[in-house]
Formats: structure tokens, sequence, C-alpha cells
């Protein structure tokens, strides 16, 4: 099976009509489409199924002979709304692709290996990025974990419940990380540097630090009609003032990026001054530091320009990710079964830059001809997927036949 046969199969699962694309929350009912979608091809496979208590879902294969931790592939199936059709899904697809190739070689593998689906990659339900893997790992903590909301104002904790998990099991699981000997995610390229370099396949070097903010900001409900200009504390005035001030700031800092994707005025009518507005802060730098800085003064610029229409406003933090520089043990492994590949660093947040914290981690990239990502013009030609998918099996081969005896990683292979 190809990996365009295998998208193919679930592209109706989340369609969005009106926004394009697909929208696909975590934990949800789509959700829950995909992932069984996901068990019946590993199911098919003979790959024993588990889901744990965080809601990933672990495909496991234990060849004879085969002991220690797995090496383990995988990637997610939420997208953010009106998402392209790559973006997570393509590492599932691969992975069982890969899979296919790599059953061939069952009786040199000296590991087990595994494909992990998580869910909540994209955040884009609960706020929070890579919910499931920051579950896993302890990133964050569960008591946080279960008091976040969704839009419809329901807690992760329902939600979790409904969703079949249980919502005093949810959190960090070091008996699950530690069956995991090393995470290879592959995933589409959310830029355009392979278009670039002309060439299909990359092994990623880092990830770009990365963190959400929501502000609030409170002003007076009013009358469009009756309340004079000078009269009016508008909140979505002072957030549009807001808005253009952070553009501002990461224009002027050097290698960053902000970016304002979300905006929910209160209550929301065209006659109506709101009363209150929501919006969303996406911020990244490389360094953390720098990170830190701009930070602080946006919560001044915020604050100021909150008080100069007579509003009020808050700024909480919702994720917060290091950059990651990807271990460098571990990459050189992929160097030598994928010498030609070029490495690409991303600006874009994966759950395999949250289990770096914990696990030994690598990334692989395949081309996007149109370098355009988190909208439905994101793209993968089918050759591509497939040069993804047989180089994904290269690097998963290779890692599952390091002698059990020898480690998977260190600084002696850099
Ligand atoms: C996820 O794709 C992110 O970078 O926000
Ligand atoms: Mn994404
Ligand atoms: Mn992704």
């Amino acid at each position: 099976m190809t990996v365009a046969t295998m998208l193919s199969e679930i592209e109706t699962i989340g369609a969005d009509r009106s926004r394009g694309g697909h929208s696909r929350p975590g934990y949800s009912r789509v959700d829950r489409e995909l992932r069984e979608w996901f068990v019946a091809h590993a199911q098919r496979r003979g790959l024993d199924v588990q889901r744990d208590r965080n809601g990933i879902v672990w495909a496991w294969w234990r060849p004879a002979g085969a002991t220690g931790p797995a090496i383990v592939t995988g990637s997610h199936l939420d997208s953010v709304p009106g998402g392209g059709a790559y973006d997570g899904p393509l590492g599932v697809a691969s992975a069982l692709v890969a899979f296919d190739e790599l059953r061939a070689e069952e009786s040199a593998l000296e590991r087990p290996v595994a494909i992990g689906v998580f869910p909540e990659e994209e955040g884009s339900r609960f706020g929070v990025a890579c919910l499931g893997s920051r579950l896993l790992s302890g990133a964050i903590a569960r008591d946080r974990a279960l008091a976040l909301r969704d839009g419809e104002g329901d807690s992760f904790a329902d939600v979790a419940r409904r969703d079949g998990l249980d919502p005093e099991l949810v959190g960090r699981d070091d008996a699950q990380l530690s069956q995991i000997g090393a995470f290879v995610e592959l995933h589409v390229e959310q830029g355009r540097g392979l278009v670039d370099l002309d060439r299909p396949v990359a092994i990623a070097s880092s990830i770009l630090g990365h963190g959400r903010w929501r502000v609030v900001v409170q002003g007076q409900g009013n009358h469009a009609g009756t309340t004079l200009m000078g009269d009016r504390r508008d909140p979505l005035v002072a957030a549009a003032a807001m808005i253009l001030a952070i553009r501002d700031l990461a224009r002027a800092t050097p290698d960053a990026r902000a970016t304002v994707g979300r905006i929910e005025p209160t209550p929301g009518g065209t006659n109506v001054i709101a009363s209150a507005v929501s919006f969303w802060i996406d911020l990244r730098h490389p360094d953390d530091l720098v990170t830190a800085e701009l930070v602080a003064r946006t919560r001044d610029l915020v604050a100021s320009l909150a008080a100069a229409e007579g509003c009020r406003a808050t700024m909480h933090e919702e994720s917060l990710s290091p950059t990651v520089d990807f271990d460098g043990g571990l990459r050189a492994r992929l160097r030598s079964a994928l010498p030609t590949a070029p490495e690409l660093g991303t600006g874009a947040g994966h759950d395999a830059g949250v289990l770096a914290a914990r696990i030994p981690t690598a990334m692989l990239f395949v081309r996007n001809p149109t370098g355009v990502s988190h909208s439905p013009d994101e793209l993968v030609e089918d050759a591509d997927a497939e040069a993804g998918a047989a180089a994904l099996a290269r690097v998963w081969g290779a890692l599952a036949r390091v002698p059990r005896s020898a480690p998977i990683t260190g600084a002696d292979l850099e």
C-alpha cells in the first residue's frame, strides 16, 4: 500500500466545508474515527495495539529475540482548524508503509519497534500544544491539564472521561517512556527548505522555541449608536493596537516570529461595542532568553495599550517550549542511514521536540512543494511521500538493528 492510498482513506474524516481543509480537534469524535482507522491498519499487520492512560495509541511489534526499549516512530492525526491533509497524518501513514518494509528484516532486528499516535498535538482544542506528549513526559502537571477548557467550556477532565480515559490516571508515565529507546517522527516540511535544496527528504537539526499566550482585554460593552466616540472603552480597539505593536516588536527583533491568528470578541455583534476580547499570541525565537525578553515587553505593551483605551488586560501563558537541538548521536545514526539527506531546522513545534527532554528523538522532513502549512494548500507529491516512507524504513531498520550491547546514541557517535 502507498502513503497516498492510505491518506486517501481518511480524506473525508474531519473535512471542513466552511473553512476548507480539515478540522480534527483532539479527543473528539473525528479524532476517534481517525484513531480507529489507524488501529485497523495496525491490527491487520499483527501489531499489538494499546491506548495508554493519556490517550496515546501505541502499536508494538516484538520480533522473536528482540528485547529492550523499542525504536518508535509516529506522529499525530489531529489538525489545526482548516488544516492541511499532511501535517501529522503523513507521519502516521508513512510509519505503516515503512513497517511493511521493515517486516522483511524481522530476523535482523535486535530491538522491538512501535508506532505512536499522539493526541492534540496542535493544541487546537485545549490551547496547549502537544498535550499528549506533554502529559506523557510530565511537561504539564495533571491538575493543570484536567482544568483546561475547550471552546465549548468543557474541561479536559470531562472530555477525557467521555473519550474513554480515566482523568485520575492522566499524567506523567515513566513506565511507558522507559519502553521507548528512541523516537523518530516523520513530518511534512512546513516551509520551503527542501524545495530550495531540490531534495525530497531532510534530517531535522532543531526546533525553534515557541509559546502561546492568551490575552483578555476587558472594556465596557455598549450600544454602537448611542455611545459617543469619546465615551467608549472599546476592547477591540485596544486589541487592534496590541496586535500591531506585537507585529512591530517581532519585526524589530531579528529571527523573531509573532502571530495573532485567533481573536474572539464578547458578545460579538455588529451593532455592539464589545465588553471583552480574547486573542492569542504565538511567539517564537531561537534564543529562549530573547523569547523571555519579548514576552516581558509584550506584557508591558498589552498593559499600556489597554490603559490608553480605558480597558484592563491580562496575559496568560498557555504553553512554552524551549528551542530543541536534536540529539547529536541519534542524528549521526540518521546521517549514516541517509548519507545524502540535508539537515534542516524548523520553525514548527512537534511531539518529538517535547519528548526530547526525556528520550533521544529525531525527525525527518518530506518536501512540501507549496511551502505552505496549517492551510489546505499544504502539499506532498506522491513520489516524495514514498521517498519519505522509504527513508523512514531505512532509519527505523538501522536503529532497530543496533546491537543490544551498543548504546543507541551517545557523544562518541557525533
Ligand atoms: C505546530 O505545528 C506548531 O508549530 O504550532
Ligand atoms: Mn501543525
Ligand atoms: Mn504536526
